[in-house]
């Protein structure tokens, strides 16, 4: 029955993140065809009409978002729609063919998503993974029975002797990643075999009228040529041309809000984070001095960061900035609060008040920019059709006022991080800003447990001062999603020189993750940890103890509230 649902594929977790990642030589190559830090001038925008797309039909696998991201990776637009997505939505978008994603359910069980009927009557090629092969199996009249054994993990492909377009540049045998338990039986009318491995005699199939499925997963690391299985789907099969480029987004953009906003106003939250840094340069890029950020500092940020964040956006780019020293306030609304939900309601509540304030001052505005991506897009779009328990409330910086009547200008609602990332550089803004670990809207309150007091956020800074340098002078910092000190309640006994101590138990935290959806602690090298661990007890007073997190997410979460 339920086939991929939930599982994790254990060696995901452990890998450091790769698949977003772009060879730096990249980014240059697009800094350089843009222009680096001149304002880059429209010369071969594409119109969204021109702009060709692969849309993938989301059957809720955990793996739907990696799909359309290994597509972008391609170069070729990509978007995620739930299964009941109707035609008149999809068809402005340029369709050039469909994947349908994997999926728990079973084709048989009442109520099952099935594709949309403009799946098949659109006559663009298809491509089914998984449940998505399943699906095709079961609309097309063949047959999908469960499995004897679930198949889980590696399997070892063996392409079939027969001429595929989507077999140019693949090896004739290659492991893929496998995750059913319900398996085609019978394929449908019209269908060949294409390849096999040991227990699914049909691993692809094909008919002639370019509709494929794949009962393996091209989509994650574990299978090392999918990538150029759905490269070979969207260019050879589906006769995608690569437009979709940073620099073809950044000018289509750029004369996007030039058009949208007029000669409006625009006000934006600065935190220092990517999303918000990229949408104020990307805005400011757009329309120069109509557009104000506001730099809410609610004195929860990491050493220098402050500094650093107005350097760049008030001395480099010369920005208009309002930046509003509200530390003292918040600490006296979270005084005696040690319930980490209160902490971030009030930590969002208090933000807001203050940059309505400011916003007020300002006089008449139109547009309050934000910096929601892609995957808040699906999120809110695929919310519907998917369960989800609420874990904890997320505060963003740009998750801004609901009373304030101006309209959203969200540049960055079409890009996965990554590409974000490509942009910010891009646009010249600093690599250290552009590839800052994520760093949560309530700041350090949430990685102080218990009661938030400036003497225990002068020691965790400190403490997360000596983990951000000892992992960036291991360079690792790219490579983990995230690594930080946490300052516990906990304090212990300890001894230095010849006196006793007793002092705080301060945590370390680093963890690898594609998404923060789920991620491993890394495995980083014990000599770090001790020099992180020395440095941290010798130079941070108050703490005489140092431990590692060695638990992942799930059952844990990355930050400790
Ligand atoms: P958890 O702790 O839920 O975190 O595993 C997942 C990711 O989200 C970040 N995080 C936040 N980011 N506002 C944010 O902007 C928040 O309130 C918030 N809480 C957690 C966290 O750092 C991790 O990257």
């Amino acid at each position: 029955m339920a086939k991929d649902k939930s599982k994790q594929t254990p060696n995901d977790s452990h890998r450091v993140a790769t698949s977003g990642d772009i060879e730096v030589s990249t980014y240059l190559e697009i800094a350089k065809e843009i222009g680096g830090e001149q304002p880059a001038v429209a010369k071969e925008a594409i119109p969204s009409a021109e702009r060709e797309a692969i849309i993938v039909i989301d059957f809720g696998s955990q793996y739907s978002m990696l799909i359309a991201r290994r597509i972008r990776e391609c170069q070729v637009y990509c978007e995620l729609v739930p299964h009941d997505t109707p035609w008149k939505k999809i068809a402005p978008l340029n369709p050039k063919g469909f994947i349908l994603s994997g999926g728990p359910a079973s084709v048989y069980e009442v109520g099952a998503p099935l594709a949309p009927a403009y799946i098949y009557e659109s006559h663009l090629p298809v491509l089914g993974i998984c449940y998505g092969m399943q699906v095709l199996t079961y609309q097309l009249g063949g047959q999908v029975i469960p499995g004897a054994k679930h198949e889980y993990g590696h399997a070892i492909l063996h392409l079939s002797d027969v001429d595929s377009p989507l077999f140019a540049d693949l090896s004739p045998s290659s492991p893929v990643w496998m995750s059913h338990a319900d398996k085609v039986e019978e394929m449908p009318p019209g269908f060949t075999a294409l390849a096999y491995t040991e227990n699914s005699p049909f691993a692809i199939m094909g008919n002639s009228e370019k509709i494929f499925g794949l009962q393996f997963h091209p989509e994650v690391a574990h299978t090392p040529e999918g990538k150029t299985i759905l490269k070979n789907f969207v260019y050879r099969v589906c006769g995608c041309k690569g437009n979709w480029t940073m620099s073809s987004f950044i000018n289509d953009s750029l004369s996007r809000i030039k058009r949208q906003v007029g000669k409006g106003k625009v006000i934006s939250a600065l935190s220092g984070g990517v999303d918000s840094a990229v949408v104020a340069t990307f805005i400011h890029r757009a329309i120069g001095d109509q557009l104000t950020c506001i730099f809410v500092n609610h004195g929860l940020l990491r050493r220098e960061e402050v500094e650093r964040t107005f350097n760049v956006f008030r001395l480099n780019l010369g920005m208009n900035i309002v930046y509003v020293d509200a530390s003292e306030r918040f600490l006296r609304r979270l005084k005696g609060v040690i319930d980490p939900e209160m902490k971030r309601k009030i930590i969002g509540e208090e933000f807001i008040r203050v940059f309505e304030e400011e916003a007020k001052k300002i006089g008449k505005v139109d547009f309050l920019a934000q910096g929601t991506l892609y995957p808040d897009v699906i999120e809110s779009a695929l919310s519907g059709s998917r369960a989800s328990a609420k874990i904890k409330t997320h505060h963003n910086v740009g998750g801004l006022p609901a009373k304030m009547t101006l309209q959203l200008l969200e540049p960055l609602r079409d890009l996965f991080k990554d590409e974000v990332r490509q942009v910010g550089l891009a646009l010249g803004l600093p690599e250290e800003m552009v590839w800052r670990q994520p760093f949560p809207g309530p700041g350090l309150a949430i990685r102080i447990i218990g009661e938030v007091t400036k003497e225990k956020l002068e020691i965790l800074r400190a403490a997360d001062w000596v983990v951000m340098n000892e992992i960036k002078k291991a360079k690792l910092y790219r490579q983990l999603w995230q690594s930080f000190a946490i300052l516990t309640d906990v304090k212990s006994v300890g001894v230095m020189g010849d006196y006793r101590t007793y002092g705080y138990l301060v945590a370390i935290r680093a963890v690898t993750s594609e998404d923060a959806m789920t991620a491993d602690w890394a495995r980083v090298p014990y000599d770090l940890l001790a020099r992180i661990s020395n440095r941290i007890v010798n130079e941070v007073p108050g703490v005489n103890r140092v431990v590692y997190d060695i638990t992942s997410k799930p059952p844990s979460t990355i930050e400790w509230e």
